[in-house]
């Protein structure tokens, strides 16, 4: 017996006009569900071909309402832009939770690139100031990109957005690309990074992942109830600035089994009996956020996330009749 999946590109996605408050919704609903205990989803695991490279694995099933399931095999490797690659690329998968049957694959580059800026979307509606005005990003590529526009959604008042990247010309592809959705905001460019990150109410980092972090942004730039999130791991924020801070991480077993494994978030990043909270946790209403004082968090990525942007996706898909059958 053949089976058919559907197959959904990039470019079909593109067609959908999901929206950022659509995936962070979606993101939100996801969270709550792992937050209740209503799915299963293991920390990721992976393989490192090269140095600083990964190729993930992240399967989860949510159940409840939600019911669905999946995988997502997605790879990062930081030369690829220089060999005219895209940094992420991979192949997301969704399964019949009742068969286990593959019913969709779809790019996963669009699905990781906004359920994670929605991540942090969530993030900031439950820890963020509402009345908000400037955001500091620091890496200026794809997730740059989301995370302005998870915030624009959190902080309808954002009017400053200063800017840092190693290449000034990332940056200034930035601001045209960005302009346009924040046409009332004042972009400034910084050439150095203590400028960008100095009175910043929200920092956001995306700088790559790398396995001996240079965690190059201290505590003494920051301001003391600065909003920090870290989409880069522990690339590019000190320790210093998550000690005796609100910390938060999007999931808990995810963070402490990663940081068991000795490579990441070593040398005084918060111990399991740090964490405050995390996000499943935060929005099942297990735990509050708080608005102010010292709050950060790590959003690592979670298969929740996956699940539920894929979802959407498929769903969009089939009903506009988008994507190509394929015989298994
Ligand atoms: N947490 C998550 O769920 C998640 C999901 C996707 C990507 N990521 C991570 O986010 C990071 C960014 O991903 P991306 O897709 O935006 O990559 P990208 O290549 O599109 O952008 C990265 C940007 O960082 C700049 N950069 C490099 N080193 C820098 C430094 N030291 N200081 C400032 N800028 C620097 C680059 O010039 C580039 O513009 C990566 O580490 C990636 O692994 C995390």
């Amino acid at each position: 017996m053949a089976y058919e999946v559907l197959w959904i590109s990039a470019k079909e996605i593109d067609q959908l006009g999901i929206t950022m408050l659509e995936v962070m919704n979606a993101v939100e609903t996801g969270f709550a569900a792992i937050g209740r205990g209503e799915g299963e989803m293991p920390a990721k695991i992976g393989i490192h071909s090269r140095e600083d490279c990964f190729i993930h694995a992240m399967p989860c099933y949510l159940g409840g309402d939600i019911d669905r399931a999946g995988v997502k095999c997605v790879s990062g490797y930081p030369p690829n832009p220089a060999k005219g690659h895209p940094y992420i690329t991979g192949i997301m998968l969704l399964n019949d939770p009742d068969t286990g049957i593959p019913v969709a694959v779809m790019d996963a580059a669009w699905v990781t690139a906004w359920r994670t800026g929605a991540a942090s979307g969530v993030y900031a509606r439950h820890f963020g100031n509402p009345d908000t005005t400037s955001v500091t990003i620091v890496g200026t590529g794809v997730q740059g990109r989301v995370n302005l526009l998870a915030m624009m959604e959190a902080f309808p008042k954002l009017n400053k957005v200063r800017c840092f990247d190693i290449f000034e010309s990332s940056i200034e592809k930035f601001i045209t690309d960005m302009q346009p959705q924040l046409p009332e905001a004042t972009f400034v460019t910084c050439t150095d990074l203590e400028t960008a990150v100095r009175d910043a109410d929200v920092l956001i980092t995306c700088t790559p992942i790398v396995e001996t972090p240079e965690r190059s942004i201290p505590q003494s730039w920051v301001k003391e109830d600065c909003l920090v999130i870290a989409v880069d791991y522990d690339s590019a924020i000190h320790e210093d600035i998550f000690k005796d801070a609100n910390f938060t991480c999007d999931n808990r077993n995810q963070y402490v089994w990663t940081q068991e494994q000795g490579t990441y978030f070593q040398n005084g990043y918060p111990l399991p009996a740090d964490i405050n909270a995390d996000m499943g946790e935060i929005c099942a209403g297990i735990k509050q956020g708080v608005r102010e004082g010292k709050r950060g968090a790590v959003l690592m990525g979670i298969a929740s996330h996956d699940i539920m942007t894929a979802s959407l996706i498929y769903d969009r898909a089939t009903t506009a009749g988008l994507g190509t059958k394929v015989e298994l």
